[in-house]
């Protein structure tokens, strides 16, 4: 039985390592970044074309590098995240890149206390916050709600395949030989793949990954059509990268990290 994710408990840790993060992790407003290690919008063009008078609705927005990006093509951006801390580093990385962003400290939760009743955009995207969710199926229905006519979803999260363990395995070879030393994926289950958690210093959060499959689900039951599915491998020059990132190394090259789905309202 997976514990219950305790979004006060989750705030309370981005709080505490956000000055941290935003330092030690290199986050660039010159591309959109979907996760770490992997390439961004300028490769993998999921995100629809631009025009004027587009709107944007960034949840889970850390520093908001993403909608800092969108802003500097036109597009009128909301973003929002849990954390007082990490909405205080956007105030400050907006200011810097002269960036008019509306931005309010909002969960996945509640964010529709901050939006108008009717209002919708034409991009609503999260980069790698909804696995720190405790119910995905509702919050990517509130997101999709807020989609338009003609509008796209963009999501992306941690792989179900990343919250396995990396460990060293025997194999077996030509009978007679001598077993082989292999590294690869321990997954003890890809329908609930382990929670990562960590609990450190009195701090204490959990990332938590689901099959391909719910994600597809989800966004189907919201009503909308998936247009893309990627699972990108790791390549050099990522616009989101960190030293520990850095250090899974291999592994980032045999399994991918980052689950995306973009999906459209018709
Ligand atoms: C790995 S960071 C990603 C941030 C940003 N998207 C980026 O790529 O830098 C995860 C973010 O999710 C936010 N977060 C966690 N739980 C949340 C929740 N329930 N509602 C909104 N944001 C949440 C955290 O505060 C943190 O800023």
């Amino acid at each position: 039985m997976r514990e219950r994710i305790d979004i006060n408990r989750q705030g309370g840790y981005w709080d505490a390592v956000s000055r941290h993060y935003q330092s030690f992790t290199s986050i660039s407003c010159e591309d959109f970044h979907y996760g770490p290690q992997i390439p961004g919008e300028s490769t993998l063009r999921l995100l629809p074309a631009f025009r004027a008078g587009m709107t944007a609705l960034e949840l889970g927005c850390g520093a908001a590098q993403n909608s800092i990006w969108l802003a500097k093509r036109g597009v009128a951006c909301t973003a929002m995240d849990i954390s007082a801390a990490q909405i205080e580093h956007a105030e400050k990385l907006c200011a810097s890149h002269g960036a008019d962003i509306r931005l309010a400290q909002a969960g996945f939760e509640d964010f529709e206390r901050h939006l108008k009743a009717r209002e919708r955009f034409d991009l609503v995207h999260s980069s790698h916050a909804l696995e720190f969710v405790e119910d995905p199926a509702a919050v990517v229905a509130a997101m999709a709600a807020r989609v338009k006519r003609g509008g796209t979803l963009m999501i992306s999260t941690v792989h179900p395949l990343f919250n396995g363990e990396w460990t060293t395995f025997e194999i077996e070879t030509a009978r007679g030989r001598r077993p082989k030393t292999v590294d690869g994926l321990f997954l003890p289950s890809y329908f609930e793949p382990p929670d990562d958690i960590r609990d450190e210093n009195g701090l204490h959060v959990v990332s938590r990954a689901y099959p391909v499959s719910s994600w597809f689900r989800w966004l189907k039951a919201a009503g909308l059509q998936v247009a893309a599915l990627e699972e990108p491998a790791a390549a050099t020059g990522a616009p989101y990268t960190s030293r520990d990132w850095a250090d899974h190394g291999g592994q980032l090259d045999a399994i991918p990290s980052t689950l995306i789905f973009t999906a459209r309202r018709a």
